[in-house]
């Protein structure tokens, strides 16, 4: 089994109730179950965090590239913002997938900038859910 880090960030954990007519009414934990459920049809294990916290996204992403393990995030808000979270990523040197539920292109213009994408091997959005099981798809074909 080939590991993956699936890494959330802030205001995640409230799917479910959070905006459910932008992210659905799948909750936090539904979502990690599917994941887990996917990651485990596709040979991969999957370790899925979420944090509210910058630094310990960071942290997270340190550990990822010590250990040049796969990761799949989604930053919520930090993708259009956090240079410190564009410049831990850009250290990975396994494949990073950019997932968002929904398309960030389609909504609020702040929306529209993505600082992570520039340092991404590839971004899915759009797809709900499904996004995280495309990018687990997507990392599947990229694997050695
Ligand atoms: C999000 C999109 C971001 O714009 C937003 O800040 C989020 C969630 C998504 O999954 O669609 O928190 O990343």
């Amino acid at each position: 089994m080939t590991d993956v880090w699936v890494l959330n960030g802030p205001n995640l954990n409230r799917l479910g109730t959070r905006e459910p007519e932008v992210y659905g009414s799948l909750s936090y934990e539904e979502l990690v179950a599917r994941i887990d459920d996917w990651a485990q049809g596709l040979g991969l294990n999957a370790d899925i965090r979420q944090t509210n916290d910058e630094a310990e996204l960071i942290g997270w992403l340190h550990e990822a590239a010590d250990l040049t393990v796969p990761v799949i995030m989604n930053p919520a808000a930090f993708t259009h913002y956090s240079y410190a979270i564009r410049d831990a990523c850009a250290i990975l040197t396994a494949p990073l997938i950019e997932v968002h539920l929904s398309n960030p292109v389609a909504r609020e213009e702040f929306r529209h900038t993505s600082v992570v994408s520039g340092v991404a091997t590839g971004t899915i959005s759009g797809f709900g859910a499904n996004s995280y099981e495309l990018a687990l798809r997507a990392l599947v074909g990229l694997l050695p």
